[in-house]
């Protein structure tokens, strides 16, 4: 299919979260480079330039074809996108002093087709730290906030638009049909996309990506390994696919007979679960580093694939490997030309990129995000229960248990608590490290907690501390490593809440409910528990979710019961500046 528009990566993690958005709305489209040349882009009906981490003020910072501005095609920059354009146009765009992250409100101040249907005040959602102080020659500014004054402009006669927000995140409630206006109104593109109308074209993909040769799935029970394996049992029929499921010994409580029940009920030709807890907790002893966790976890994935293969006879060629990654997966590993390494993502790790490059890997998802794999999957007729799971990390309970190699007590400062334990974060579109900040009760409104987040810079998270065994400042971090007790006990705390929340029906109003363990307690009570609901329609964005007093007093009641817990926190984090996993 030809794209009708094409978005240029400027090194943005939502960059292909806009083409997905555009897809969305019905349009197809594809993601390329931000340098390619204007001459590749004639015949789009539309461009969109993404956000990025960079500043247009560095030298190796990603650009466009100026000729592309002078082509007449319809153009939309996005957050890093605007600041290009202006820059390239001879605005003015001045480095920032500490960015701005998360919720603002956005005045329309003039109206133009791009804010059709749209007027007033509207909540948009921004992450960058540098911004446009003078808009080109011949450009009108259409909107501001309050931290910035020029978060939208247009030279409706060149059809040049550029908005210093995210249009294309769930959290821009007016999004979509700024995306919609620019679509239609501006490029006069038409409806030629639907995700569940691609099945058959990628049943030929798998078929001729195998060429003749089998396909061997690891599943993992979620959504998306069990799409792609159906798709592939489709494409080849039962004989030509064999599935694996891996007990790493970091699955949640019950998950290997889900598992086993549910791939019995796909038809599947065949069909095993290997036991690979030992071996996994063994290779994760001594470890701590997040980073490191998930490298050792994809080794042992390559190494216990490795064996099967060879135990199996299927390394003679007529095998090759089949997996469920979407397009997300690849995004935050730094898979697009320019993205930042947020993590690396475990179906991405060297064996795997190996395996790629030797052309024996099949991935069937690997351009659809969340929400269109669901789509196939109502399509393919896969049980309502197993479509509408909650995401959960292929890396399992080892991400969401917190390890140490320090000592430490919580730091008294204005605002709260500063906890000696760091977790990831995404921030202005890169990977942050940091601590988190624990206050002594809930604030008044989630939106005071990332008022925090933006103007503490040294912290990515701010938790409440619902309850803990001693005094919070006489909590403790320890050193801390990923013991079969420490997992039972995380195991155990997740159990209670999966309970607990499917029992009172919060589940189906959340899109993901990770519990986290970290190292933060008392002596004989060396653990402590984090909740962290949250909405999200696609992982990329996440808001914290505030559950039901009632339900957070069982699950505290419970929780305390859980022998090691010495303490009950609740993230109130969105994502960004915090990650939904704290790794
Ligand atoms: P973060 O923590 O990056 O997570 O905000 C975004 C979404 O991705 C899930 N996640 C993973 N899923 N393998 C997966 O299959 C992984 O290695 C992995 N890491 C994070 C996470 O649970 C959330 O839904």
């Amino acid at each position: 299919m030809n794209p009708q528009i094409t978005v240029l990566d400027a090194g943005g993690q939502y960059c292909h979260l806009i083409a997905r958005k555009v897809r969305d709305l019905g349009v197809y489209a594809e993601v390329a480079p931000s340098e390619t040349p204007a001459s590749e882009l004639t015949g789009r009906r539309g461009v969109i330039i993404s956000g990025g981490p960079a500043s247009v003020h560095d030298p190796q910072s990603p650009t466009i074809d100026p000729a592309l501005l002078e082509s007449g095609t319809p153009i939309l920059g996005i957050c890093y996108g605007q600041q290009l354009m202006a820059h390239l146009l001879g605005g003015r765009v001045q480095k920032g002093t500490h960015g701005e992250y998360g919720f603002a409100q956005l005045d329309i101040t003039a109206q133009d087709s791009i804010f059709a249907g749209i007027e007033g005040r509207q909540q948009v959602w921004m992450s960058h730290f540098d911004l446009v102080t003078d808009p080109p020659e011949g450009f009108d500014v259409l909107g501001s906030t309050e931290t910035c004054t020029i978060a939208a402009i247009a030279s409706p006669a060149r059809r040049l638009y550029a908005v210093q927000f995210h249009p294309e995140v769930a959290h821009t409630p007016c999004g979509r049909t700024i995306l919609s206006n620019f679509l239609f109104n501006v490029c006069g593109c038409e409806r030629d996309w639907n995700p569940a109308g691609q099945i058959l074209a990628v049943e030929n993909q798998i078929r001729a990506v195998a060429a003749g040769r089998n396909v061997f799935f690891f599943v993992s029970g979620g959504v998306d390994s069990t799409v792609a394996y159906t798709l592939c049992l489709r494409a080849l029929g039962p004989d030509r696919v064999h599935g694996t499921y891996v007990d790493t010994g970091l699955m949640r409580e019950g998950e290997t007979e889900f598992v086993r029940k549910n791939f019995a009920a796909l038809g599947a030709g065949s069909f095993a679960v290997e036991d690979a807890g030992a071996q996994f907790l063994s290779a994760l002893r001594s470890v701590t580093d997040p980073e490191e966790k998930r490298h050792i976890i994809g080794q042992q994935f390559v190494e216990v694939q490795q064996r099967i293969l060879e135990s199996e006879h299927f390394l003679d060629g007529r095998w090759i490997l089949g997996q469920g990654t979407i397009y997300p997966d690849t995004i935050e590993s730094g898979g697009s030309a320019k993205a930042d390494l947020i993590k690396t993502h475990h179906n991405r790790v060297a064996g795997i990129q190996r395996l790629i490059q030797e052309g024996r890997i099949v991935e069937p998802l690997a351009s659809f995000y969340k929400d269109e794999v669901r789509a196939i999957g109502r399509e393919l007729g896969i049980a309502p229960e197993l479509l509408e799971r909650h995401p959960f990390p292929g890396p399992g309970l080892a991400i969401r248990c917190l390890c140490s190699n320090s000592e430490g007590a919580p730091e008294r400062t204005a605002d709260g608590w500063i906890l000696p334990v760091r977790s990831v974060g995404v921030q202005g579109d890169a990977r942050t490290y940091r601590p988190v900040i624990a206050l002594p009760d809930f604030p008044e409104s989630l939106d005071d907690a990332a008022i925090l987040t933006n103007r503490l810079s040294g912290i990515n998270r701010v938790v409440v501390a619902v309850w803990t065994a001693a005094l919070l400042q006489d909590l403790r971090i320890r050193p801390a490593t990923l013991t079969a007790e420490r997992i039972q006990r995380l195991r155990h705390a997740d159990g209670v809440v999966r309970r607990l929340t499917r029992a009172s029906g919060f589940d189906n109003e959340i899109w993901q409910f990770p519990v986290v363990l970290i190292p933060v307690g008392t002596e004989d009570r060396p653990d402590s528990i984090v909740l962290r609901p949250i909405d999200s329609v696609d992982g990329m964005t996440a808001r914290a979710v505030r559950m039901p007093g009632a339900l957070l007093d069982q699950i505290t009641r419970e929780l305390r019961e859980v022998d090691g817990i010495g303490a009950v926190f609740y993230d109130l984090t969105n994502k960004p500046p915090a990650t939904i996993e704290w790794e």
